[in-house]
């Protein structure tokens, strides 16, 4: 609870709220009964499963989260520590570390301001002989200029697209499904995101050349998932890998959610067009942005941003929200400016829209069964905020 001025009470709301969407104790409980927890058991192969239809994956491998989806990708890649990747600026700092810690410099490329996605012309002036790879981030769940990213790449076509997809599932892009766009996609389904399961995350193989390969970096290093489907007697060390398969009980959790994703997609997708009905037709007037959506993109509803006028204004929004028990957020620090991310940079690049876009970008709370009337407080308590800031 929330005491504001004239001394009422206000339940807070906060930015996120995982919830309970189906059957989710009941699958946990089986697992668990069943004493097949470990990694690769049968919910592994139903959420998997469920996962591979929608994308058209060739193989999915659940993993304990994105970031190790995406550690997974760079240990595919080989990378030496002559070759660079290329990161948007504006991401979570695992976007690119994941490919730093496999001995890669980085080059961190700038966004574009109508998706927040990777800006193609800055993508193309940065591409060399030393580019392995070029990671997406499909932001809020909205496809990136994909057609301007391949135009960009159609000289380089060793250098391999992978899909940092934290945000983007059951998102599309031209109806092709994000996360089945580059060679290799991430999701997470952590806390915060549309489907979770406390920690987790997979890696989608969308060639079938490098399944066999992943299958084995995935477990250990060994090939222990050709010995389980009967493709050889015993089982040994073959390669480099780590231990980044998802506990079986964690896979009951992610499948009930994702059993219900017509359920969940439907109430984000409400809350989102509500804000947006609100919010939309006063933002010249007040003096903010509301993203506009592209028509050839389906979003994913992962969350909704608004980008006031200048950073003195979005802290004094977050500020006054917060004061009534409110709980909007800003985003990523842009990550080519960072401590680290000079240090594993290949070179400095400047990227002006990553720190612009940082400074004034707010997010307002936004969960699955956020209520309508909550929603309406949120909105008329960012309209008070903003109209506060406006007056002089
Ligand atoms: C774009 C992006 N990539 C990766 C991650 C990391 O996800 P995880 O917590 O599942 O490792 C996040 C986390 O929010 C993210 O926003």
């Amino acid at each position: 609870m929330n005491e504001v001025a004239d001394g009422t009470e206000l339940q807070q709301i906060p930015f996120n709220q995982a919830a309970i969407e189906g059957r989710e104790l009941e699958y946990v409980r089986s697992s668990i009964e069943s004493g097949r927890t470990s990694s690769g058991g049968p919910f592994s192969a139903r959420a998997g499963g469920v996962l591979a239809e929608h994308t058209g994956a060739k193989e999915v491998l659940l993993t304990t989260s994105c970031t190790s989806a995406l550690e997974l990708s760079a240990m595919l890649l080989d990378l030496k520590p002559s070759d660079t990747v290329i990161v948007p600026s504006f991401t979570f700092t695992t976007t690119a570390l994941a490919f730093a810690r496999q001995g890669a410099r980085l080059i961190f490329c700038d966004i574009e301001p109508r998706t927040l996605g990777l800006d193609p012309q800055h993508l193309a002036g940065l591409l060399d002989e030393t580019v392995r790879a070029v990671v997406l981030v499909h932001y809020a769940g909205v496809a990136c200029d994909v057609e301007g990213v391949r135009k960009a790449l159609m000289d380089w076509p060793d250098v391999a697209v992978i899909e940092d997809n934290a945000h983007g599932l059951f998102g599309s892009w031209r109806g092709e499904p994000l996360g089945s766009l580059g060679r290799f996609a991430t999701q997470s389904f952590h806390e915060t995101k549309n489907f979770v399961c406390g920690e987790g995350g997979a890696l989608l193989l969308n060639e079938s050349r490098d399944v066999d390969r992943a299958r084995v970096l995935y477990d250990k290093g060994t090939n222990r998932r050709a010995f389980m489907l009967g493709q050889v007697d015993k089982y040994s060390w073959k390669d480099t890998g780590s231990s980044f398969g998802l506990s079986d009980t964690l896979a009951a959790y992610l499948f009930a959610q994702l059993e219900q994703r017509d359920v969940i997609q439907g109430k984000r997708r409400a809350l989102y067009e509500r804000y947006e009905r609100s919010l939309a037709p006063l933002a010249g007037e007040l003096g903010f942005e509301v993203a506009d959506l592209p028509s050839d993109r389906g979003s994913a509803y992962h969350m909704f941003y608004l980008l006031l006028s200048d950073h003195r204004s979005r802290n004094a929004v977050l500020d006054h929200m917060g004061a009534h028990g409110i709980q909007p957020t800003f985003h990523y620090v842009p990550l080519h400016s960072s401590d680290a991310g000079r240090s594993f940079a290949a070179r400095s690049t400047d990227c002006p829209v990553s720190e612009d876009i940082s400074g004034r970008l707010l997010r307002l709370p936004f969960y699955n069964n956020l209520s309508p009337t909550d929603a309406d407080r949120v909105v008329a308590s960012f309209l008070d905020a903003v109209s506060v800031g406006a007056r002089p």
